[in-house]
């Protein structure tokens, strides 16, 4: 019986007849939409942001349709699931948007579905919360429904990787359900990586994470030393670099932000925690990536302090700094989980008066982008460099003779009293 649905269903996706349903349209869902669509199959993006929408609708490709309304799930052979999974108030994981979206989808489950979990989580998340919630509507895993794990690895703002040059990593509940995922995604992108399991499948994701994290947390801790050794840490890895194997150059900066490095190794933390498994080295690059932002606002207020004659807790005039990209990346305009709005607070809590300058994000929460005239920067006490964005003018801030403190390497070809490297 299983294995008829199956045989069906691998035929729709050879003959490219099968349709495809990608339930949150956001970073990921547009990326992976998009390819799908490129590939030949009939699309349809479920987004719950009717904004989001709108502002899309027009840009996608013909067969590749937005919803609003999940009615048509029931008309999707497969259904790719792209929400977030960010993190509670309290730090802690969050799955509750994606079992929100996945009983959605159990509402319109019907025989023959194979459903791809894409966003990320930690590992057991697919067999123990998203199976329960699809087992609900009667119908069996691997007979008359499907249940794969495939981790999203897109990364924004990267024009030599795209979803598909990028190899899909897939694991399945089951054989029947692995052996679907690999075929759907071998006729979407160029290299699948099939893994034995679900679990298996969620942990690549998250190792690749926990990897990033890692590396980053140690090169600031190095990059620390250095600079109390008045060593150049730039110099020290470029050199290091130059072996050419078993180094993987990492930089420093203000810290690891966005939905993934940062949020990941807090999923891995809470399943080791219910496992009761110590993973102490996951926990420590956590702590230290989180410090990263105040470390960085406690340099720029001890240089504001030695700087000034009005003092940052003193005659009630207060200090002026400006932050120079206020993205979590580069040459983009999202601030998820952004260090930069980590060191605003920071700065605040300092009695420091910030501002900020992105050319992606003109405005945010009350705030908009400043000009970087002379006459505003003449105001300025102190400009930090948080995101290295390609446009700006970097000369302009040298030129204003501000203390400048680069958090990103930027800088690193000039020198100058008022520029303090990290
Ligand atoms: N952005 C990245 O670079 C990246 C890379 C790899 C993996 N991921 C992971 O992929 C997942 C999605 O990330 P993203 O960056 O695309 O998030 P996003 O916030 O950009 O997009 C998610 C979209 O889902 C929509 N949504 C939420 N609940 C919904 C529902 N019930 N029905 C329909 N739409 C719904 C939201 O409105 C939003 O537009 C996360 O788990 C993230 O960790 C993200």
């Amino acid at each position: 019986m299983g294995k008829n649905i199956k045989n069906l269903l691998i035929k729709k996706i050879t003959e490219k007849k099968a349709v495809v349903g990608i339930v949150g349209v956001g970073y990921v869902g547009e990326s992976l939409g998009r390819a799908i669509a490129e590939a030949g199959f009939t699309t349809h993006g479920f987004e719950a942001d009717e904004a989001r929408i709108r502002l899309l609708k027009d840009s996608l490709p013909v067969n590749f349709t937005l919803h609003c309304d999940k009615k048509l799930l029931n008309n999707c052979d497969i259904v790719c699931v792209c929400v977030p999974t960010p993190l509670t108030k309290e730090n802690l994981p969050n799955t509750s948007i994606l079992e929100a979206a996945v009983d959605e989808v159990r509402q319109q489950l019907k025989k023959g579905q194979l459903i791809i979990i894409e966003s990320s989580v930690a590992p057991g998340t697919t067999r123990n919360i998203i199976l329960p919630i699809l087992n609900k509507g009667g119908l069996r895993v691997g007979c008359d429904f499907f249940l794969a794990f495939s981790p999203e690895r897109v990364d924004p703002g990267n024009s030599n990787y795209s979803v598909r040059n990028i190899p899909k990593v897939v694991g399945g509940i089951e054989d029947n359900s692995q052996r679907l995922g690999v075929v759907f995604y071998g006729s979407v992108v160029e290299k699948v990586v099939p893994v034995e399991s679900c679990e298996a499948a969620e942990l690549t994701k998250v190792l690749e994470n926990v990897f990033r994290l890692i590396n980053i947390s140690l090169i600031n801790e190095i990059a620390d030393y250095a600079r109390a050794l008045n060593i150049n840490i730039w110099e020290v890895i470029n050199a290091a670099a130059s072996k050419p194997f078993g180094f993987l150059a990492h930089y420093p900066g203000p810290g690891a932000g966005g939905y993934c490095i940062p949020v990941l190794p807090i999923y891995l933390l809470d399943s080791a925690k219910k496992n009761n498994i110590s993973l102490p080295l996951v926990e420590l690059a956590t702590l230290s990536n989180r410090k990263q932002p105040e470390k960085i606002a406690n340099m720029a207020l001890t240089i504001m302090n030695g700087k000034l004659h009005k003092s940052t807790n003193g005659n009630g005039i207060k200090p002026q700094a400006l932050l120079v990209g206020i993205s979590y990346k580069e040459n983009l305009g999202d601030t998820r989980e952004s260090v930069a709005l980590k060191i605003w607070n920071k700065l605040e809590e300092g009695g420091v008066e910030v501002h900020y300058h992105d050319p992606y994000v003109l405005r945010l929460n009350g705030f908009t982008s400043s000009d970087l005239n002379e006459e505003f920067l003449k105001k300025m006490d102190m400009i930090i460099v948080t995101t290295p964005h390609r446009n700006i003018s970097y000369e302009t801030l040298i030129a204003s003779k501000k203390p400048l403190l680069d958090t990103r390497g930027v800088l690193n070809n000039y020198t100058g009293a008022n520029i303090y490297h990290i």
